[in-house]
């Protein structure tokens, strides 16, 4: 009865009625906050002079380092971020002090009031600079297999590139936000936009200085996270605490559009570099990629998304000998973080340009390559992993047939020869991304689960509704396993009380992690009710089941409703809550080896792209992206349809026109959405076709129905190379380069090359 469920947000979304931090009814008294952030990327702070701001009419209070009664920290894999900067900022954007006041309005006055001093630094905004000068975040990170120096005296082509890839803001609909507020006891309650409410518990308790039991975090909704708030959410978050517990009035904080993207971290930007060696019959033997991430001014998150990338650095293939390094570069940029794909789409552009570059200097066709060295049953990942239940060829295979790439190819070589102005490319882009927290001791999840005398059911779990419909799953997971309809089940909010201790949503695995905790507890609780009916009935417990309200009888309804079943376990004093943990069996990584098998299972696909360019103006349509994707066995296909092309849109847009720009002073230039250009209707696929690869689900994903949050958006790779191959049909003398996203100057340069 795996019915498909809408969105339970669809209807609220629409009439705007659905709840997000800024839509919170305000208490009395509520103040409001604004960050004051530095103006200079990188320096020693000589004075600030709050004095004119602070006797502005309607300001409360400034808050600093000085005001903050635990420690000045928010840094999470490494303790290397200050809330507020003390002696130096290390980018532009760094938050500073903390205005708050009776209004935005007065704030933002206030702010424009400050005056400050600083004495300015040299600045690093490339990774590469920073790799010369020794500026890192943590020790380089290695992954082998095989020997790649062996391997290269025997290969019959060796090819060797480099590649940019940009970062790209995440541009979530709601911006950063949260609202905190005093409870009794000095307790602080504080409603987030983030993706990790124990995060913020955990930061909070530190820079206050008091233990997590009086932080309470609550999380109704986010317009949109994308890694965005996994981490990032916090510093505002833990500001407003710091005021709370000093004025003991409401704060609510919620950043503008402008102060959103100056001061938050976005996806890394790589310089990488790398080594490929071929057979003859084009099986590649050996590859060797140096990734430099440009992790900006603190670590966040940037040592695990680094760790991502070596995981990804082979995509879909089967590589006997790797090498694969990569740096977190340390520079003067706002210290980036997670974003959908986590460091696995920058190693996965990586090893598409090395084969792309591979191709051109052989003189074959690129898919070739591709099609000869995809991941078969019981090939090894370079960590170690034993790939089963693999999907790369069958996907690859079933693209091709179900898309009649033989077919597309020739018109569009027909199209070409007919074509002088417009030239058509095509392009096939393999995907395998693993799913779990690389971090294994994070994966784990829990569900609290209240049946209510009247029948109806009230759901907690750790999981974080960011737009991704998770809220959907769990509803429909409980509904299942209980065996009534979705309707007598409410989604609580994700609140650190009812359920602790969380991981952040992401990595794809939310679903996964906290749908298998709400099996367990309705499973629990289903065998209560279980003994109950059969008893009340006067049949064998094995002939008891539950589907629509009723009681069935070996599958036959009877009359005993649900509720009457509930109504007797009250009078039998019988539990009718369920708290159930769940933790990811059978995954483990020794970091000290590099080896393992970290991932539980590996989501699989092919799209093939198209695309049209005008070599005239350099501009260019996509005309369709066609794709086979291994959905597992789909729970709800609507919703998980709607993840697959919201990913692509994303990842085409990484690839092709968001464009990241940052001044030799660390200044984000592309500040505004009149400067930096996300896809929209006008420049998605004209036509996007999914087929859902066929395959019996996997056992280790929720209801076999594989996680699909992040893998698609990697198919946007496939954009990048099919632009390349039709400026080359155009300009032969064009000299391949891999340097994202592919903009419309970009390819227009590329026209006209010699
Ligand atoms: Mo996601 S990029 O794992 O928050």
């Amino acid at each position: 009865m795996t019915k498909t469920m809408k969105n339970i947000d669809s209807i609220g979304h629409l009439r705007g009625e659905s709840l997000f931090v800024d839509d919170i009814i305000t208490k009395q008294n509520t103040l409001y906050g604004l960050v004051f952030d530095s103006p200079i990327a990188h320096g020693k702070i000589v004075n600030v002079d709050y004095s004119k701001a602070e006797i502005l009419e309607g300001v409360v209070k400034i808050f600093t380092y000085k005001d903050i009664l635990g420690v000045n920290q928010i840094g999470g894999i490494i303790a290397d971020e200050e809330l507020w900067a003390e002696k130096e900022v290390h980018f532009a954007g760094q938050p500073i002090a903390f205005i708050v006041a009776d209004s935005e309005a007065i704030a933002k006055k206030a702010r424009s009031l400050i005056n400050i001093k600083i004495k300015e630094l040299p600045i690093i905004t490339s990774a590469k600079e920073a790799k010369e000068k020794g500026s890192f975040i943590n020790a380089p990170r290695s992954f082998r297999s095989g020997s790649t120096k062996e391997s290269f005296d025997q290969c019959d082509y060796i090819i060797e590139g480099e590649t940019f890839s940009n970062g790209q803001e995440h541009l979530y609909l709601e911006t950063q936000g949260c609202y905190a507020y005093p409870m009794e006891n000095g307790n602080i309650k504080i409603t987030s936009s983030t993706q990790g409410p124990t995060q913020i518990q955990i930061a909070t308790s530190k820079v206050l200085g008091v233990s997590m039991h009086k932080i309470e975090v609550d999380v109704i909704r986010l317009g949109g996270g994308f890694g965005g708030k996994e981490d990032q959410a916090t510093a505002w978050a833990v500001m407003s605490a710091v005021a709370v517990q000093h004025l003991k009035k409401p704060i609510k904080h919620v950043l503008n559009r402008h102060d959103d993207i100056r001061m938050t971290g976005k996806r890394h930007p790589y310089e990488s570099t790398f080594k490929i060696g071929l057979t003859k019959n084009l099986k590649i033997q050996a590859f060797e990629a140096e990734f430099l991430q440009n992790s900006g001014a603190a670590a966040d998150l940037s040592p695990a998304i680094a760790e991502r990338t070596l995981f990804h650095a082979t995509n879909s293939y089967f590589i006997p000998n790797v090498k694969t390094t990569v740096y977190s570069c340390k520079t003067n940029l706002p210290p980036n973080t997670a974003f959908r794909g986590f460091g696995g789409p920058q190693g996965m552009f990586v090893i598409e340009s090395a084969i792309a570059q591979a191709a051109d200097e052989i003189g074959v066709n690129k898919r070739y390559i591709q099609e000869a060295n995809l991941i078969a049953e019981n090939d090894k990942f370079s960590y170690g992993q034993i790939a089963t239940k693999v999907e790369a060829g069958n996907s690859w295979t079933s693209a091709k047939e179900k898309f009649d790439l033989k077919k597309l190819e020739k018109d569009i070589l027909n199209f070409n020869a007919e074509n002088s102005r417009f030239k058509k490319g095509v392009s096939l882009m393999p995907i395998a991304f693993g799913i779990s927290f690389t971090n294994t001791p994070m994966n784990h999840a829990r569900a609290l689960v209240h049946i209510y005398q009247d029948g109806s059911v009230g759901l907690s779990t750790g999981a974080v509704e960011m737009g991704q419909s998770v809220n959907t799953k769990m509803i429909q997971v409980a509904s299942q396993t209980l065996g009534i309809s979705s309707s007598k089940i409410k989604l609580e909010t994700t609140n650190t009380t009812r359920v602790a201790n969380t991981s952040p949503s992401a990595a794809s695995a939310t679903a996964d992690l906290n749908g298998n905790a709400v099996l367990k507890a309705c499973k629990l609780l289903m065998e209560r009710l279980r003994k109950i009916s059969s008893k009340m009935l006067s049949v064998d417990l094995d002939s008891i089941s539950f589907e629509n309200d009723f009681v069935l009888i070996k599958n036959k309804r009877s009359d005993l409703s649900w509720e009457k079943v509930v109504a007797q376990a009250m009078l039998e004093r019988v539990a009718l809550t369920e708290n159930s943990h769940y933790a990811t069996p059978q995954i483990n990584f020794d970091k000290t080896k590099e080896k393992g098998h970290p991932f539980s299972y590996h989501v699989y696909g092919t799209a093939i792209t198209s695309v049209t360019v005008d070599c005239l103006r350099g501009t260019y349509k996509i005309d369709a992206v066609q794709i086979v994707h291994d959905f597992g066995k789909s729970m709800n296909y609507g919703i998980d349809l709607g993840q697959v092309e919201g990913a692509l849109a994303q990842g085409i847009g990484w690839m092709t026109m968001e464009e990241i720009v940052y001044n030799k002073k660390g200044q984000l230039m592309s500040n505004a959405l009149s400067s930096y250009k996300i896809p929209d209707i006008l420049s998605v696929p004209k036509k996007v076709d999914v087929i859902p690869l066929e395959t019996k689900g996997n056992e280790m994903a929720i209801l076999k129905s594989k996680a699909v949050g992040e893998p698609p958006l990697m198919y946007g790779i496939g954009t990048y190379f099919a632009i390349q191959n039709a400026v080359k049909e155009f300009n032969p003398n064009y000299k391949l380069k891999f340097h994202s996203p592919f903009t419309p100057e970009k390819v227009l340069m590329g026209l006209y090359e010699s």
